[in-house]
């Protein structure tokens, strides 16, 4: 289904039934984690809706935008097999038509992470999510856990603006190893892929040792030098708290270890609970 009003008159006729709705928005080249997410919200409503748009106003200009993995027979058969209701995949010349000139803005949370390393990343994604949600007018709007910054920078903006869709967080899933599961994972070499393993299992050490009482600076320093020396290059990795993401010295509130790498043209993100002893 590619209109606005399409997808509105399904979710009508759900709703004049009695059914509850759940939204998974997506960028498409489809995995396991993002069918959590179907999965996530067939325990919450009676019908998924999956969107899966790659949006232009999330890249940056040196960022991968052209050559993202895009593979859309797949991903209906995927979502089809999840037992995914409707797949809405619309045009960008109709989510950005001639005139476009809104954006969504959500600061604080966005200031720094990957909000720094990203300019203007965040307000792409926050544009286009309100444009979903707006669309959808869902019940339930699933989001993943994998992208933490994104999680709560959502959820900021939902509540900022009385938005009705209910914003869940879904845990990461991972594979064997412990990579989390990305559609930028298709990027990597075979030697790459060997060596991100190193990424999740840093941080598990990371956490570990600030869980230990590791003093949590020099945790996260052993962190950086320990992923630098698998070739992974950090663009940061931090400890915050885990609901405002503020830098934290100490583990009195629940709290996350979160970073981004970079393993040659690949840019990687993932973070951790640290609950509180
Ligand atoms: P995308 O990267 O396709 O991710 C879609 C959703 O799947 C996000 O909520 C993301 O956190 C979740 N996800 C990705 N990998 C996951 C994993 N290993 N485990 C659990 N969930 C995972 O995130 C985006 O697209 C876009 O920014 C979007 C929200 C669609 C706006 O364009």
């Amino acid at each position: 289904m590619r209109t606005v009003a399409a997808l509105r008159a399904r979710v009508r006729e759900w709703r004049a039934a009695g059914r509850s709705v759940a939204l998974v928005p997506t960028m498409g080249a489809l995995h396991a984690g993002h069918l959590a997410l179907v999965a996530a919200g067939f325990a919450r409503a009676d019908r998924v809706v999956a969107s899966v748009f790659v949006n232009p106003k999330q890249f940056g200009p040196n960022e991968d935008f052209s050559r993202y993995p895009r593979r859309e027979a797949e991903d209906a058969a995927a979502l089809a097999g999840a037992g995914c209701n409707l797949l809405f995949a619309p045009a960008p010349e109709d989510v950005y038509p001639a005139g476009f000139a809104t954006g969504v803005h959500v600061a604080g949370l966005t200031a720094d992470l990957d909000g720094a390393h990203r300019p203007g990343h965040f307000d792409g994604v926050t544009t286009v999510v309100s444009k979903l949600l707006n669309q959808a007018q869902a019940d339930f709007a699933m989001f993943g856990e994998k992208d933490y910054q994104q999680l709560l920078t959502v959820r900021r903006m939902a509540a900022d603006l009385d938005i009705a869709t209910q914003i869940v967080g879904v845990p990461t899933v991972r594979e064997a190893d412990g990579l989390a599961l990305s559609s930028r994972n298709a990027y990597l070499s075979a030697d790459e892929r060997a060596r991100a393993a190193l990424f999740p299992k840093t941080l598990i050490a990371a956490r570990d040792a600030v869980r230990a009482g590791t003093a949590v600076e020099a945790a996260l320093a052993e962190a950086e030098a320990a992923l630098r020396a698998a070739g992974l290059v950090p663009d940061y990795v931090a400890l915050r708290d885990a609901e405002t993401l503020e830098p934290v010295r100490s583990l009195e509130r629940p709290a996350r270890i979160l970073s981004a790498v970079r393993l040659g043209s690949t840019r990687l993100i993932d973070n951790l609970a640290v609950e509180t002893a």
